[in-house]
Formats: C-alpha cells, structure tokens, sequence
C-alpha cells in the first residue's frame, strides 16, 4: 500500500470524536493576564492514537499538505543528514479528517471563547513538530507572529497538543507571561543563517519563564505575540507535537512593519533546489 492509500485507510479509521470541553471566564481572563493557559482533556487516549498514526505516516513520507511543506525547522532547507526537528505544514489539507475530531472541535471552540469572537469568523491552519530522538533541537525564544507576513496586523492564538507526554527532557514549551502585551521583538534566523526556517528573538529577558509539562490529553494555547521556547529532546522517544493556529482574517496594515528577517525567509525559500519534494 502506498503512503497515500494508507493515508485514506486511515481517515475511514477516524474514531469517535472526542468529549466537548470549553474555557470558562476565569480561564480567559488568566490567558489575557499570561498570554497563555494550560488545558486538560482537549483530547482523548483513542482520538490522539490514531492522530498518531497519522503523523507517523506524515512524517515518514515526508508529506505536508502544500508543495514544500515538509522541512526541517533547525537546519538549512534541504540539507543531507537526519531531520532533527522536522515539520509538516497545513496536514490538514492532506488529510481533511484531521478537522473533524473533537480536537479540532475543542480547539475552535476555545479559540473563539478566548478571542471573543464567532466561530464561523476564525481561520484555522495547522502544522506539526517533530522532535527527534536524542537530537531534536531547542527552539529558542521567539513569537509566532515573528514568522508571517509584516504587511498585517493579526489576532491569533496557537493550540498546542503533545502526542508524547511533553516534559522538560522532550521539548514541553516555556512561556514568558505578560510578554504578549509586548511589541513584536527583532528576530534572527537560527544561527544567523536564513536557510534555516527557525528563528530566535533577540534580546530575551528570561527571567520569570514558566516551563509548561502537558500530559497526553493536555494541550497549551498561547497568543501569537507570547515569547516561547522548547528545549531540545534529550529522551529515547519522539516528541510529537500537533499545533493549529486560530486566527480573525488578518488586517492589511498601511504600511508593512519592518521584518527584515521574513524577506530573508522568502528570498531563501524561493533558493529551494528541491521546493516541490513533498513525498507526492
Ligand atoms: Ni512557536
């Protein structure tokens, strides 16, 4: 069976959608104090097994769900070697039943709870993070809006969802509360080299970091200015992480920030040899 008829195999498999679960008052008003939350029970043991088989499989043929989108995060685009923190952009639209678990359901729902806002006006799109064993890289400080495009003003929120349990040995996310009331930091790609995907803030004061272990079923939101960072996994297992941003349609600015580092991204993205290898 190939990658892609194992693939629709497994959509038929889809189990039952997981239990609803909400965000309360105090809840959302705790995430616009931090500018992060920790949640339980976002998803069940069942629903997190077979999204597991389905990132497995992602992962193994290098399928993302646009041309390119497989890639590591933490060394140059299309280097030789092992993946170390590879990702697949937009699984989603290879695989649509991803939107129909009670993962996604929850997430949505929270999203708009937290933004205050309808559900029917949020955008959703998703991405996933391998850590490999024993040299998946630390992600250094950095905030989510630093990667997209200057040209918009955005409200957004990322859901984060360990398939592993995400510990400070794997790779669990540390956040810097009230850092999201901040202006977006200067940014630099990692080790100052643009062919590689993954930035990092400059000028980061650590102190007052909270690091954030999330048990399977557990998952963290943060907002899309909140300063964030993983360690790298220094265990014998994956660390598997399913992440979806939620975000209002964003609001073109009069005039673009000044991101240098998103047009270094762009020109070294554009230098891809081998921009369509997406296992398809
Ligand atoms: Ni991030």
């Amino acid at each position: 069976m190939s990658a892609l008829e194992e693939l629709a195999h497994l959509e038929r498999l889809r189990p039952a959608p997981a239990p609803p679960l909400s965000v309360d008052a105090g809840q959302i008003r705790r995430f616009w104090e931090e500018g992060y939350l920790a949640l339980e029970g976002i998803s069940n043991e069942e629903e997190l097994a077979w999204l597991g088989r389905v990132y497995d499989l992602l992962f193994e043929a290098r399928l993302a769900g646009v041309p390119g989108g497989y890639f590591d995060l933490a060394r140059p685009y299309d280097s030789d070697g092992a993946d170390r923190t590879p990702q697949v952009l937009h699984p989603r639209k290879r695989v649509p039943a991803l939107a129909e678990t009670g993962l996604a359901q929850n997430g949505v729902r929270i999203a708009a709870a937290i933004l205050g806002e309808a559900e029917a006006t949020l955008d959703a799109w998703d991405h996933m993070i391998l850590k490999a064993p024993r040299i998946g890289a630390e992600l250094p400080w950095h905030q989510d809006e630093a990667y997209w495009h200057p040209g918009f003003d955005y409200r957004a929120l990322g859901l984060w969802v360990p398939l592993d349990p995400a510990t400070p040995e794997s790779g669990c996310l540390s956040f810097l509360p009230g850092s999201h009331r901040g202006e977006l930091s200067p940014h630099v790609h990692l080790g100052e080299d643009p062919s590689i995907h993954g930035l990092r803030a400059e000028g980061v004061e650590e102190q007052g970091a909270v690091t954030v272990p999330v048990e399977i079923g557990g998952a963290t939101v943060h907002h899309c200015r909140t300063l964030h960072r993983s360690g790298p996994n220094r265990t014998e297992n994956p660390r598997r992480a399913y992440a979806t941003e939620y975000q209002l349609p964003p609001a073109p600015r009069a005039r673009a920030a000044h991101r240098p580092w998103v047009v270094e991204t762009a020109r070294a993205w554009a230098r891809r040899s081998t921009p369509a290898r997406d296992g398809s």
